[in-house]
């Protein structure tokens, strides 16, 4: 059995202030959430301060990018063990931000994903391909090298999440449907099977991330093996971050 897992990646948004507001809010209304993980990735600044805003909560800290060298002459970069040492149990890596805007390609971010799993942290992994791909029928032709060749059975299963995150949901209200989504869940899953083995593969969160809001969380996370959700803009909004851990909870009480 998988626990379902709630992520929110906060991405260039908030003030100490707005964090810490957005923070209680989360903590007073996390009532009907158990079973669930649930996890925020605030941009970096906010780390320390919040760290200690979740401290005795139910709720985890992640970062949202990390640089693969522990230490080093890296002007603006942060490594994984300074992320630890902050509170972080988590780091999104290789979110299709980094890879569009940065130019994070999968040989660099097979790199970031051991230096976290081996630091002892969770990598949360993205992939997912373009609006051009999709219509050219090509999803699984970039999603495959996206797992195959960053993934490998030197990054612990265990220290693992996969967000399938479709670059054409992110940010526009346009999610992909529950049976779209699932397609490709299975598909990763396949591909982490032949990794992993079967067992090792059925123990992965595989998470859906791309314009997931309170109204359509509930068909998506109905899927077989869409495991949660990576959430962007409605993880900004106490109540709709909320109501999204709610219908997760609703969602996997019924399978
Ligand atoms: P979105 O972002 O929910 O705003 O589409 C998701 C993500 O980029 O992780």
């Amino acid at each position: 059995m998988r626990t379902p897992f709630i992520a929110g990646n906060w991405k260039m948004h908030k003030t100490l202030a707005e964090a810490r507001e957005l923070v209680a809010g989360i903590r007073n209304g996390l009532t009907n959430a158990s079973g669930i993980d649930v996890l925020i990735c605030p941009p970096v600044q906010l780390l320390f301060p919040i760290a200690k805003a979740v401290l005795g909560t139910k709720i985890m800290l992640g970062a949202q990018n990390a640089h693969e060298a522990t230490h080093g002459a890296f002007t603006g970069e942060v490594s994984v063990p300074m992320l630890k040492d902050a509170g972080c149990t988590h780091v999104i890596i290789g979110h299709s931000e980094r890879r569009l805007l940065f130019g994070e390609r999968n040989d660099r971010l097979a790199r970031k994903v051991r230096a976290v799993t081996g630091a002892g942290l969770t990598a949360v992994y993205c992939v997912g391909e373009t609006l051009a791909e999709r219509e050219a029928g090509k999803t699984q032709e970039v999603v495959r090298p996206q797992v195959d060749e960053v993934l490998g059975r030197d990054v612990q299963s265990e220290r693992l999440v996969v967000a399938y995150e479709p670059v054409w949901a992110i940010g526009t209200g346009r999610t992909a449907t529950p049976q779209q989504a699932q397609e490709v869940h299975g598909f990763i899953r396949s591909r982490l099977g032949s990794i992993y083995g079967p067992t090792g593969a059925a123990n992965i969160r595989v998470l859906y991330g791309g314009s997931v809001k309170p109204d359509n969380a509930a068909g998506l996370l109905g899927q077989p093996d869409i495991d949660g959700a990576l959430v962007g803009g409605a993880c900004l909004v106490a109540a709709d971050f909320l109501a999204i851990i709610s219908a997760a909870s609703e969602a996997f009480s019924r399978q």
